[in-house]
């Protein structure tokens, strides 16, 4: 670490502040699902989603290591990112909140690695697990995408703690 005029190291910026950084990097949502060991399908909503490699076709996920549904997808060794369409608002909702039930009024099928894919997505991509990496209080998921397909049709966007629609410059 570089020394300090002053002797001082420089300290982490507090969790707030860090937010309304991040915060104001606008991103689309997704739903990221996957099957808990009782076979039920599970999901949570996820802004922390990027690509990472072309060949092999790879992308990450990061999640809370407190969530139901990281410690889900560990089991699992799969899962599905559901990228949101921008009539899909009240889907985000429900995924990010912690509902037991939260599949009972989201519609969904079932894709070729049996993971619960949500209805009327904009794009999906179904994922097997390739590496998990500790990072703080989250896992970082890399997943080797094995299906994947897009629709016509306009993402749901969130930028500073607000859903919009994404609006061409
Ligand atoms: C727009 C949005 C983006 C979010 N992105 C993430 C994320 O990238 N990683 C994460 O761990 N939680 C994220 N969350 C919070 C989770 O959705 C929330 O903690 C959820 O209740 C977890 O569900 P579970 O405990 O049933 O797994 C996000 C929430 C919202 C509203």
């Amino acid at each position: 670490m570089r020394d300090r005029v002053n002797g001082t190291s420089p300290q982490p910026v507090p969790s707030q502040l860090f937010r309304s950084v991040m915060g104001s990097f606008p991103t689309g949502v997704t739903v990221i699902t996957t099957v808990a060991e009782t076979g039920g399908p599970v999901g949570m909503t996820v802004n922390a989603i990027t690509s990472v490699s072309l060949e092999p076709p790879q992308l990450l996920i990061c999640l809370a290591k407190s969530r139901y549904t990281a410690s889900a997808i560990q089991s699992c060794g799969r899962f599905a990112v559901n990228f949101l369409s921008n009539d899909q608002k009240e889907v985000a909702g429900i995924f990010a909140s912690n509902a037991e039930q939260k599949f009972s009024t989201v519609g969904y099928h079932e894709g070729v690695l049996d993971l619960p894919l949500i209805n009327g997505s904009l794009a999906i991509a179904e994922c097997e697990v390739s590496n998990v990496i500790d990072a703080g209080d989250h896992l970082i998921f890399i997943g080797e995408v094995v299906s994947g397909r897009a629709t016509d049709g306009m993402p749901l966007v969130f930028f500073r703690r607000n859903y919009g629609i994404w609006k061409a410059a």
